[in-house]
């Protein structure tokens, strides 16, 4: 961590410590989460969430296509549009292709003022297109993404493994799968922590939001690793 971005951290995490917007948030009831999509990531990490009790808003654009998921998944489970979801939820899984973020924050970041974000989205140019790209690379993924949501308290995490992994693996035996997250806010970043857990994962925290391009795509942080250990010895922590 450079000196700039420890300062950055800390200095953030004092102020949000003093003046924490959900306090019962860090306790053990269970959580309202909001997924803004709700494909292989929304669905997938949004269902591990419902399975631990909490309740999950699922939202997509096409919401009706979601009712089967969530009949199977039962009552602590619903689905609409984002509108719906947004307050619905006091933390939102954001779960979509790169190139939807500047569409969802024209529409939403106003809503999104002071929820917890857990930002899930890679880039790629073949998807998103090379502009998006660019900026991620220009000022790292994690800050990238809060750029469109100003005054929003966003958390990197569930960005670096696959799915399909995510759904095989959580609650593993033995050492669990370590999932890197990343915040200037540590309040937000201690639930995101505890939402980790009640996947079935193992949070490693690797510092202030400008950290996430340590464990974006292509870096030695993205992927599986062994354990918790690993991972804090790839990212420095
Ligand atoms: N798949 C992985 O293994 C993986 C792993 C880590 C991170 N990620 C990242 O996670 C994000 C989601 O990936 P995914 O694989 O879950 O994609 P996906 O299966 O294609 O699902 C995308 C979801 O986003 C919804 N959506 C698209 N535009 C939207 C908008 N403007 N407003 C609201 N919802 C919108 C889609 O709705 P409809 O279905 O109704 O169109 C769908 O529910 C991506 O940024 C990806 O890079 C993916």
């Amino acid at each position: 961590m450079t000196l700039i971005n420890r300062r950055r951290f800390l200095v953030a995490s004092g102020a949000l410590a003093a003046g924490a917007h959900f306090p019962a948030l860090a306790q053990s009831a269970p959580l309202k989460i909001a997924t803004i999509g709700a494909g292989n990531i929304g669905g997938g990490v949004g269902s591990l969430w419902v399975k631990a009790g909490h309740e999950v808003f699922f939202s997509s654009l096409n919401p009706a296509e979601l009712k089967p998921m969530v009949d199977a998944l039962g009552p602590k489970a619903r689905a609409g549009t984002t509108a719906q979801a947004i307050p619905n939820g006091d933390i939102i899984l954001l779960a979509v292709p790169y190139r939807a973020i500047p569409s969802v924050a024209k529409e939403f970041a106003e809503a999104l003022k002071g929820k917890i974000i857990i930002d899930t989205c890679n880039a790629t140019a073949a998807r998103d297109g090379e502009e998006l790209v660019a900026l991620t690379k220009q000022k790292g993924i994690g800050l990238a993404t809060a750029s469109f949501f100003p005054g929003a308290r966003m958390v990197r995490g569930f960005n670096s493994i696959g799915a399909r992994i995510l759904q095989e693996q959580a609650h593993r035996a033995g050492d669990r799968l370590p999932i890197p997250i990343a915040s200037d806010d540590v309040a937000a970043a201690d639930i995101v922590a505890r939402l980790v857990r009640d996947a079935g994962f193992e949070p490693v925290m690797a510092g202030p939001l400008a950290r996430a391009a340590d464990f974006s795509m292509g870096t030695a942080g993205y992927g599986v690793h062994p354990n918790a250990a690993a991972l804090k010895k790839v990212l420095g922590v």
